[in-house]
């Protein structure tokens, strides 16, 4: 018996990076997933790597920051699924630009990608959740909620947005079965690192303790285990797989 046998999740950034790997670990735990990206050729491969483990997959496309896409979106994971035990608000971007000169819009969308899509989607599903007794809500944060970073002041204003988020809406819901979490991984090599600034990167790569990038498989057992019934008793927490980078 896997960890998350007969399991209905959904995976937002599932089709490449942290989310995929997520996704596949999910089904190789007994879940069925609907791997939901905005670039839907992405979704649909990785949909089609979870029913090549023998799982049901949905793959769903759409932008996880507009209302009525999270909507459909979610109605038609329902459709595929029947119900929705685990939502992984995962899908995210990074912009950099230092503050003095960055733009409205990019700020905006930041927050709106990162942040209210949280928001969009925990509010779609919770209800069901709520009245069923159990549901498992995570979001992928980040490590820079403890540490910052130069030119990201809207990613780590979205990102501690979550957090904060996350234990409130994990405090207003703890007696009803549903948890809220979230996982705050360090610098992993996905290709959102890979597309940093040279600088930036190395930057990064040299002052963590490890000495090396984490692997998106060294950040899927979180998820996991916040998803599975071990995981029952994690409310509000960060879990901080982050190669020592902070050490929380
Ligand atoms: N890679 C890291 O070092 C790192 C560290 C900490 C946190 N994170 C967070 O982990 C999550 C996944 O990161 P990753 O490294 O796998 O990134 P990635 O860029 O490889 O994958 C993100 C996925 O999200 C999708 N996406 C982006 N905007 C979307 C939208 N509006 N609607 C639907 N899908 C959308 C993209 O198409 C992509 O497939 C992000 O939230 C990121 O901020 C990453």
């Amino acid at each position: 018996m896997g960890k998350l046998e007969g399991r209905k999740s959904v995976v937002t950034g599932g089709g490449r990076g942290i989310g995929r790997a997520i996704a596949l670990a999910f089904a190789r735990e007994g879940a069925d997933v609907a791997v939901w990206d905005l670039n839907a050729a992405n979704a649909g491969a990785v949909a089609a790597e979870v029913r090549a483990l023998g799982r049901t997959a949905v793959a769903i496309s759409g932008d996880v920051s507009v209302e009525a896409e999270v909507a459909r979106g979610m109605a038609d994971a329902l459709a595929a699924l029947g119900q929705i035990d685990i939502l992984v608000n995962n899908a995210g971007i990074q912009t950099v630009s230092p503050l003095a000169t960055m733009s409205t819009d990019m700020w905006d969308q930041m927050i709106a990608v990162n942040l209210r899509s949280v928001f969009l989607c925990t509010r779609a599903v919770l209800p069901a959740m709520m009245e069923r007794g159990f549901g498992r809500i995570i979001s992928t944060a980040s490590q820079l909620v403890h540490k910052g970073a130069p030119e990201r002041t809207h990613y780590c204003a979205a990102k501690a947005g979550i957090v904060g988020m996350t234990r409130a809406l994990a405090y207003e819901v703890a007696r009803s079965g549903v948890t809220v979490n979230a996982i705050c991984p360090g610098a992993i090599d996905t290709d959102m690192v890979r597309d940093m600034p040279e600088d930036l990167r190395l930057m990064k790569l040299n002052e963590l303790p490890i000495g090396r990038f984490g692997r998106v498989d060294e950040i899927a057992p979180a998820a996991v285990l916040l998803a599975s019934d071990e995981g029952s008793y994690f409310l509000g927490a960060t879990l901080n797989p982050n190669g020592g980078d902070v050490m929380v």
